[in-house]
């Protein structure tokens, strides 16, 4: 990274809109501020989806009925993270789809499981926590291994995997969209490090991308999944009734969101305090799209080779009734867990914009503003997702 002094302000070369998947990934490790500690989130999409999922499983075609063809039956985790959530889930699938071999086929096949994320990712946490899951077995439920790269590109054989699934991931774009970083640009994002609440340009750019992103995902998974089998969908969405702008649907959630208000004013608080030039904040936006079902359909058509069985949009409560009562008795404890979340998300990214220093300072700000706020500790809001199950045709 280029840092340079002028004005008592560092000038840092701007983040580069490309590029992207060699530092995007959750914050590795099991300390505080670990996306292992902090996807509480995410582990709520999940159980409120898990009836969907069982479904799609119960209703999927199954291969290999005859045991003397079983070759094994191939499952990959796409955007795996590093966390319980990843884990939870194969084991969940290999398991209803164990019993249903043995209840229609009279054996149960082997099980390979792929866990794929960008090479970022901390695979050496996520396969230590696996290790401890399987060290009381003798022989493994499933076979794993791991494969980094990005889901917009290939990553498996022609016709590979039986089932694929991708997880709270899919809003990961593959880059900021160039425009919003560019000065001269009718879209540039000034002031703002994300869509919501952005103009009208600004979330243009971030749907046309998110468009782009979707269908390169859809090509690649076309290409990999056998024909009959599955592919399970949740990510970050929005209610059909909103357009691109407005990212989280309700007013309470957008105040309420870590990337909105109190993100742009810890930004605001390092410009004011002549830690870093305005240029340096305009330069960092969030590369994450929250679609519309309309959107997730309208992909779909145009990537043809899926048929949806199903498709919802959930809202899910951001927290706890018991979390928040605890939070309302030790309010600095709030700020400190919201902070985690968001350390947990975009720590590595923004450290590769900031560096180690200023990214603390930032957090330390966000922080700050957060434990004052305590008007939106009181405030229950809800996050959108988007759950979609569709059969390779
Ligand atoms: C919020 S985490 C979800 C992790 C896990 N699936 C869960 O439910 O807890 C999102 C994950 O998507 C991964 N990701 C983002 N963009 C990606 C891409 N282009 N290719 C592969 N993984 C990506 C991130 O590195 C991160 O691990």
């Amino acid at each position: 990274m280029d840092i340079s002094s002028s004005n008592n302000a560092f000038t840092i070369k701007p983040q580069k809109a490309v590029g992207l998947h060699r530092f995007l990934c959750m914050q590795g490790g099991d300390d505080d501020g670990s996306y292992a500690k902090n996807s509480q989130a995410p582990a709520s999409a999940i159980t409120l989806c898990k009836p969907l999922l069982l479904t799609a499983i119960q209703s999927m075609k199954l291969f290999f009925n005859n045991k003397d063809e079983a070759d094994s039956v191939r499952i990959a985790d796409l955007g795996c993270g590093t966390g319980y959530n990843t884990l939870a889930t194969t084991d969940m699938i290999v398991e209803s789809l164990k019993q249903r071999y043995l209840k229609e086929c009279g054996f149960k096949p082997e099980f390979e499981v792929f866990y794929s994320d960008l090479p970022s990712n901390d695979f050496n946490y996520l396969f230590q926590s696996l290790n401890a899951l399987f060290s009381d077995k003798k022989t493994r439920p499933y076979y794993v291994a791991g494969v980094p790269g990005s889901f917009y590109h290939r990553l498996f054989p022609k016709g590979k995997l039986h089932i694929a699934v991708s997880l709270s991931a899919l809003h990961w774009l593959s880059q900021i969209p160039e425009v919003v970083l560019d000065k001269r640009s009718g879209a540039w994002n000034k002031g703002r490090a994300w869509i919501d609440g952005a103009k009208k340009e600004v979330a243009e750019a971030y749907a046309k991308q998110s468009e782009k992103d979707l269908d390169e995902f859809l090509k690649c998974r076309k290409e990999e999944i056998a024909i009959g089998g599955m592919l399970f969908i949740l990510m970050g969405g929005r209610p059909g009734s909103c357009p691109p702008e407005n990212q989280l649907g309700d007013p309470d959630s957008r105040a309420k969101h870590p990337f909105t208000d109190s993100m742009d004013q810890a930004w605001q608080d390092l410009v004011a305090e002549g830690l870093i030039e305005e240029e340096t904040r305009d330069m960092f936006n969030i590369p994450a799209y929250m679609r519309s079902m309309e959107e997730v359909e309208r992909g779909m058509k145009r990537c043809g080779g899926f048929e949806i069985e199903k498709m919802e949009y959930r809202r899910i409560v951001e927290h706890s009734e018991e979390k928040q009562k605890e939070w309302m008795r030790d309010p600095v404890s709030y700020g400190r867990a919201k902070t985690n979340m968001l350390r947990a998300a975009l720590r590595p990214i923004l450290q590769a914009h900031l560096g180690p220093y200023l990214s603390d300072q930032f957090f330390n700000r966000f922080e700050k503003r957060v434990s004052s706020d305590l008007n939106l500790l009181h405030k229950t809001c809800f996050y959108g997702v988007i759950v979609v199950f569709a059969i390779r045709i």
